[in-house]
């Protein structure tokens, strides 16, 4: 858990390579539903191009899909989910029928302006889906990706507009920090100061994560 571009993504897929288990982040599955304009996709443009949350219905309905795949059986993170009460209660609901357990809940903190900073610098690869940050490009010239073959233009995303972050932020604060309150109730979160270079989080992450046991 985390606001917008407090590290999640980024330290997901460390924790991937780590555990050799999937990362299952709502935003990735909804960016990818509404690229193949599946029904989801369509009908969660709107409320995600304007920084708002998707409805429940159709959250719930990605993550009832991708739980039920193969690889998900040895375990799996979830990044971006739940992020309101109601999706941590159907989460709740829906494990209990897998007879999975949560193992434990982290919560990144970074100060807004870093976060307005990093979002504001944060490109992607629309080939490979890698990150990149401030990438650096001659001038009048456009930043690539230096991992694909072809080495197409880097993108940003269409919500990382500033004023959508503020309402991204605003969101956050409203709906998704309860959330937090909600698992600290169940001894499950474990908060770590995300404001900090990339390593030295996720040493931070990997030390709150020391007591769960690796998947079998
Ligand atoms: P989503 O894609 O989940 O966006 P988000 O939560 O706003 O998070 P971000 O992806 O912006 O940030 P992040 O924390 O993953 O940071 P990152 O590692 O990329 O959701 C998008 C939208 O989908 C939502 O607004 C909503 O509409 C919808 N949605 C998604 N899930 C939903 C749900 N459950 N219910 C309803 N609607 C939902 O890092 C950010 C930048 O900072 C990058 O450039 C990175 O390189 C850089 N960076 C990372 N760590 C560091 C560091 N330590 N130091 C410096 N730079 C860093």
């Amino acid at each position: 858990m985390g606001a917008p571009g407090s590290g999640k993504g980024t330290q997901s897929q460390r924790l991937v390579q780590r555990f050799r288990i999937p990362q299952i982040s709502t935003g990735d599955l909804l960016r990818s539903a509404v690229a193949r304009g599946t029904d989801y996709g369509k009908r969660a443009k709107a409320a995600m191009d304007s920084g708002g949350l998707v409805v429940d219905e159709i959250v719930l309905g990605i993550i009832r899909e991708r739980l039920a795949e193969p690889d998900a059986v040895r375990g799996f993170i979830l990044d971006g989910f739940p992020r309101n009460l109601a999706q941590a209660q159907a989460l709740a609901t829906m494990l209990e029928g897998l007879g999975v357990a949560i193992d434990a809940v982290v919560l990144f903190e970074v100060n807004y302006d870093e976060i307005i900073r990093r979002i504001s610098g944060r490109r992607s690869c629309p080939q490979c889906a890698r990150v990149f940050n401030s990438p650096g490009a001659a001038p009048g010239d456009v930043p690539r990706c230096d991992q694909c073959a072809d080495h197409p233009p880097l993108v940003q995303r269409p919500d990382d507009a500033e004023a959508t972050v503020r309402r991204r932020l605003e969101v956050y604060e409203r709906e998704t920090r309860p959330v937090a309150q909600f698992y600290a109730g169940q001894g499950l979160l474990r908060t770590i100061d995300a404001q900090a270079p990339v390593d030295e989080v996720t040493a931070r992450l990997m030390a709150a994560l020391s007591s769960v046991p690796p998947p079998a």
